[in-house]
């Protein structure tokens, strides 16, 4: 069944359908990429082959047409679907990535296939002209409580980049695990990412220099970048495992597998820490071509105000130091923050007075309120995984709200942009990830890259049920929610 021009997820900022055009790809059709589109092609190509079985060959002129025109702004892109042919216009190489995107989700589902399939591959005619809301479009993943390898990395890479997702966080490090070796400091990861570590020991594993460089490549390539977080002060018991120097009595911690926050510090008032925050902010800055360093910050009960504060205004230089630019959770307002330092808001209560204090000073806020965009929230009280702290987390709540509203004191021109975060204490596996990102995380994506208001929850609703065939053939999990009529 021919597709609705604009039945794309996010829903695009505008859409002229031309009812009676359609154009259908078929084994004559070729694609011409005009100079600086070709790695785009490549995209596409890998993209159409494996369900339409055709070659679709290079030629000057294809049916199929990749072009930049600078004139359209960054990430922005125009698709037209004419009798003959496709054109996709990317404002940068990222526009037109996203123009190939949103070509996937009007052809038939079947395209997501990974063998030939015997449809009509017809796209509906009309003028799609697209651009996002937000500059940060993120999704976060949590490596420490529960290790996912580099091939699980890039394969939710590959689920999240259909939704024009373009950052991803990756915490690092927390109490249960060091996942990313650190050359000054090697027992971080020989000690604290090895066997045992995890929740219930179940998640053990850390990335080498190279394999994180991959994580980055592979990223790179779809137009996202990694945003690496250390956290600290707290959530620091596998370091202090691997180096009790970094504790205030020199003695070494047990390991933890269990789910307490906010018991583990490093100390404010010791040179050994600055000298361990400013070696490992250094390495991960040299791996990370990114511009930001995130610092958690976040939950750092067993560390004093006072502490916390005398800490923070010591790290924030470090990070300076490596040319990136600070990210920490919101708690790390308590100081005054240089300019480009940016927060992410995480906690569900309706104000903060510390973020919109900075919000008023400059600084740019990333909006993750977990009662809305975490999604290791369980959708409702029995589903099997995730937490439920911040209440549970249905596909119309994750759907139903706007940045721009959330917190007084943080409107539209004070947002970089949104992020999902998921956190991984009750995941066992890449399958676990999925269930728990879709189908939330499409709404969060829409949210970060749809005009406000082009937002509808029953237009969202419809077009979402499309997704569980696209899903089904690329044999991703996903949470049959009660809520979607699913195809
Ligand atoms: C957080 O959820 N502790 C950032």
């Amino acid at each position: 069944m021919t597709k609705a021009l604009g039945d794309v997820i996010p829903v695009p900022a505008s859409v002229r359908p031309a009812p009676a055009v359609s154009w259908t790809l078929d084994s004559y059709t070729s694609v011409s990429a005009a100079p600086g589109t070709e790695k785009v092609a490549e995209h596409l190509l890998a993209a159409l082959r494996p369900a339409t079985g055709h070659v679709l060959p290079r030629s000057d002129d294809g049916a199929i047409r990749l072009r930049l025109d600078a004139a359209l702004g960054p990430e922005a892109y125009r698709l037209e679907v004419s009798t003959g042919g496709v054109e996709l216009t990317g404002g940068d190489p990222a526009g037109l990535f996203y123009a190939v995107q949103t070509l996937r989700q009007l052809l038939p589902a079947e395209i997501e296939a990974g063998t030939p399939q015997d449809v009509a591959w017809t796209v509906p005619g009309g003028v799609i002209e697209d651009r996002p809301r937000f500059g940060y479009r993120g999704v976060m993943l949590d490596v420490a409580r529960h290790f996912f390898t580099v091939a699980e990395v890039k394969a939710y890479l590959d689920q999240v980049v259909p939704f024009k997702v373009n950052h991803l966080h990756l915490h690092l490090t927390d109490d249960q695990g060091w996942r990313l070796e650190i050359d000054s400091w090697p027992k971080l990861t020989a000690i604290s990412g090895g066997a045992g570590t995890g929740v219930d020991g179940a998640g053990p594993g850390f990335y080498t220099k190279d394999q994180y460089a991959d994580i980055v490549a592979y990223a790179a390539e779809r137009f996202v970048t990694v945003v690496p977080e250390i956290d600290m002060p707290g959530h620091v018991n596998a370091a202090q495992v691997a180096y009790p120097e970094l504790t205030a009595d020199g003695i070494a911690p047990e390991p933890r597998t269990d789910l307490e926050v906010g018991y583990s510090s490093l100390v404010a008032g010791k040179e050994e820490t600055y000298a361990f925050v400013a070696d490992v902010l250094r390495e991960v800055a040299a791996l990370t071509p990114g511009p930001y360093l995130h610092i958690g910050g976040d939950e750092a009960q067993a560390t004093t105000a006072e502490d916390y504060r005398t800490f923070i205004e010591r790290v924030l230089p470090l990070v300076a130091a490596t040319g990136k630019r600070p990210v920490g959770w919101h708690e790390m307002a308590a100081v005054e923050l240089p300019p480009d330092a940016v927060t992410q808001y995480w906690r569900i209560e309706a104000t903060d007075a510390g973020t919109a204090g900075a919000a008023a000073r400059g600084n740019k806020v990333i909006m993750s309120p977990a009662d809305r965009s975490y999604l290791d929230m369980k959708y409702a009280a029995d589903t099997p995984l995730g937490l439920d702290w911040a209440g549970t987390v249905s596909v119309e709540r994750a759907y139903s709200w706007d940045p721009a509203d959330r917190l007084p004191g943080v409107g539209e021109s004070d947002l970089l942009g949104v992020a999902a975060p998921l956190w991984s204490e009750t995941l066992r596996s890449l399958a676990d990830a999925q269930v728990m990102a879709f189908p939330r995380l499409p709404a969060v994506a829409e949210i970060a890259w749809s005009p406000r208001a082009a937002r509808d929850w029953e237009s969202f609703r419809r077009r979402l049920a499309g997704l569980g065939p696209r899903w089904r053939h690329r044999g991703v999990a996903f949470h049959p929610a009660p809520e979607i009529d699913w195809a």
